[in-house]
């Protein structure tokens, strides 16, 4: 079982239709995947057309069961139209506005890691989309995490949303060695995302990242329109249309995140 997170601490950079689109997709290709809605806004929630309830909430702080809280999202709902059903399965945990009390009502960082080894038999994958303001819940999360991806728009304060969440990855990596002696977390890749290439700011902001992050920075996802849709359809963008230029930025995402988690898996 791997254990990604999505995390920028800047609003609106694309954390939610990233973990949402690379939980679909991966499911998809055949992987058992849990998408945790861990943001109180409960969007990535509601992007698989389900209703905002206290699922991470109910499962930390009431210590319910996860078959009482995890919700199975039908496979007609993110499989490629024409193709055959996804073998993969796709479970969310849904989220509320309940989510904001978890880090006052928890005094157990390693609680989330503790209880996801009971889903290490069923699941493959677990995604966690987070809220952009930081509180003890991201640290407890970053704990539990595998690997981080940073979604970030190519603008000063989604760079600045980026730098904050490495830190708080180097404060809670540290402390997860030192208490858990897990290993480091890797830092996946850093994902420009609404990247509107023809503007000066935004192809010359790219070229920072990519000397600053080198490989870390994968390929760019440009802004367009269906990212939008995908939301008010609750379908993801290559089910929508899987002949459009956004769904082939979607798939290779997708190859880049199971790049790593094989080589992880292996190592
Ligand atoms: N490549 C894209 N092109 C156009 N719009 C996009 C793209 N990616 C995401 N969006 C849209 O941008 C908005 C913000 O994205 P998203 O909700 O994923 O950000 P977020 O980081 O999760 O925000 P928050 O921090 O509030 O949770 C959404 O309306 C989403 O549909
Ligand atoms: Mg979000």
């Amino acid at each position: 079982m791997f254990k990604i997170t999505l995390g920028n601490e800047k609003g609106g950079v694309g954390k939610t239709a990233l973990s949402t689109h690379i939980a679909a997709g991966l499911a998809c290709r055949g992987a058992r995947v849990m998408l945790v809605d861990a943001d109180p806004q409960g969007h990535a929630t509601l992007m698989f057309g389900l209703k905002k309830e206290p699922g991470l909430y109910n499962l930390l702080v009431r210590n319910a069961e996860f078959k009482e809280v995890v919700r199975t999202v039908p496979a007609e709902t993110y499989g490629i139209p024409g193709d055959r059903l996804p073998e993969g399965k796709l479970y969310v945990l849904p989220s509320n506005v309940e989510t904001r009390s978890i880090a006052g009502s928890v005094s157990d960082v390693g609680l989330i890691g503790a209880r996801f080894e009971e889903v290490r038999d069923w699941v493959d994958v677990v995604i966690f989309d987070t809220s952009p303001t930081p509180s003890l819940l991201h640290g407890a999360v970053y704990i539990a995490t595998d690997g981080i991806i940073y979604p970030t728009k190519p603008e000063m304060w989604g760079f600045d949303g980026l730098v904050e969440s490495w830190l708080h990855r180097d404060q809670a990596e540290s402390y997860r060695q030192n208490v858990y002696g897990l290993p480091k977390i890797k830092a996946m890749g850093i994902v420009p995302v609404m990247v509107e290439r023809q503007t000066v700011e935004h192809s010359t902001n790219i070229l920072s990242l990519k000397e600053r992050f080198g490989s870390l920075v994968w390929r760019e996802i440009p802004k367009r329109i269906i990212w939008s849709e995908a939301s008010k359809y609750c379908r993801p963008v290559y089910s929508l249309n899987p002949q459009h230029e956004a769904a082939a930025d979607v798939w290779e995402l997708i190859d880049r995140v199971e790049e790593v988690i094989r080589v992880k898996q292996v190592s």
